[in-house]
């Protein structure tokens, strides 16, 4: 059994986990990232690509946005379609300027990795049996296997950054955890396609066929989804069909979709969780360890960095002065911004989708409202304000 001692342990090497390492890192604080995938396995992940402003200002400030900013898509206004049209949000008219940028999670994670290898700091791949132990006291330990040996990282404090289905979330006695749970009726299937996107802004469609939304990746790739059934099968979507149908919702006249070979497809389940507190003794939840949001806003990576900056204050207050208030305060600072998330997250969703068993009632409710967004300038500001993210609040 070897053993190593840090000031912080890091389980997961996510966006959370990562952007967090860095953070102390800036603050003079050692950290050890704990991850039970291979470098390559997360560095190929596709996941989701909308970073909010507050998010590549982060990203900036560290110093690691050379690359995001050359290959990086601004965007200043998303599409709303619906009843056979496209209506435009100007999102950085409606606020002050702020705008999102399309640039793919695996490429941050790839960007963050690489930046923090080379500053010395220590990530350790595909770590077996993460165990965490001492979490009430003043020495918490993370047991692990790498390499068929048996390690032991003794730290201060542990950050719990290894997505819903982590080891951190689950070292915590239920009792101490309340955890808000909601199944949506539907899921996304997802592909990314070798082709040129049909459209410079991102597309999200009501239609009676189910949600599609048209998203991108470079010049080069689309990335685009449809709404399907929670528990359908991959096998019975080829790429034809997944065509046919994002052309049947995404048509507007006068636009074609252009096609291209299939790269990666996928079925993604909508869920909201919350964790609350996302605190206990000496461990701290962040990211989607802590709470996870339907896709339709684009946000978990963008929450994640929320926590994780929240979190990285906190604790060099703490080292700094000795101060607790930071600590102490971080689930509170934390669910203020996850609920708004949630609460976005979730009415964009069901505006959106086409839920099962719904009449002509709800549909003529999600249609008033989408004029209404049209229609008055309020409605679509803040519609535009939850979307480009709320400014970091310190
Ligand atoms: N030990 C070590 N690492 C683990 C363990 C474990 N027991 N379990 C999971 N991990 C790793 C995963 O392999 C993953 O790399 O933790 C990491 C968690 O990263 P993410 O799932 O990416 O979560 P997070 O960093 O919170 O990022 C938020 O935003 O777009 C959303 O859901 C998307 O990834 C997303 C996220
Ligand atoms: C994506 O590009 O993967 C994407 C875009 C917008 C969303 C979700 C995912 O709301």
């Amino acid at each position: 059994m070897s053993r190593l001692d840090t000031q912080v342990a890091i389980i997961g090497a996510g966006p959370a986990g990562l952007v967090l390492s860095h953070l102390l890192g800036r603050a003079g604080i050692e950290a050890v990232v704990l991850e039970d995938r291979s470098r390559e396995y997360v560095e190929q992940r596709v996941r989701a690509g909308v970073l909010e402003q507050g998010t590549v200002d982060l990203l900036d400030d560290l110093g690691l946005a050379g690359r995001l900013h050359r290959e990086g898509l601004v965007h200043r206004g998303v599409l709303l379609g619906f009843d056979g049209r496209r209506h435009r949000i100007p999102l950085s008219d409606l606020t002050g300027g702020r705008a999102i940028t399309i640039y793919g999670q695996q490429e941050v994670v790839k960007d963050l990795i690489a930046a923090r290898l080379a500053a010395g700091g220590p990530i350790q791949f595909e770590v077996e049996d993460v165990e965490l132990a001492g979490l009430d006291s003043t020495r918490p330990v993370v047991r692990y296997r790498a390499g068929g040996a048996a390690h032991e990282l003794h730290c201060d404090l542990v950050a719990g950054c290894d997505g819903s289905h982590g080891v951190s979330r689950r070292s915590i006695p239920p009792a101490a955890l309340t955890v808000y749970e909601r199944e949506f009726p539907f899921a996304w299937l997802g592909i990314l396609a070798q082709v040129a996107p049909s459209t410079d802004e991102l597309i999200y469609a009501r239609h009676e066929r189910g949600f599609a939304l048209h998203s991108l990746r470079s010049p080069e790739v689309s990335r685009l989804y449809i709404q399907v059934a929670p528990d359908e099968d991959l096998a019975a979507w080829p790429d034809d069909r997944v065509w046919d149908e994002l052309r049947a919702r995404l048509a507007v006249d006068g636009w074609t979709l252009a096609e291209g070979p299939v790269l990666e497809k996928s079925i993604a389940v909508h869920r909201s969780v919350v964790v609350e507190p996302m605190q206990h003794g000496r461990l701290f939840l962040a990211g989607d360890a802590a709470h996870i949001v339907p896709p339709t806003g684009a946000k978990g990576l963008n929450l994640a960095v929320a926590d994780v900056r929240a979190l990285a204050q906190g604790i060099a207050a703490w080292y700094r002065t000795g101060d607790t208030a930071g600590l102490d305060g971080y689930t509170a600072r934390c669910l203020r911004r996850v609920w708004r998330v949630q609460e976005f997250s979730t009415s964009m969703s069901t505006l959106l989708h086409r839920l099962p068993g719904a009449d002509g009632f709800d549909e003529r409710l999600a249609r008033a409202e989408l004029d209404w967004i049209c229609r008055s300038e309020a409605a679509a500001r803040s519609l535009a304000e939850n979307y480009v993210g709320l400014p970091f609040d310190d």
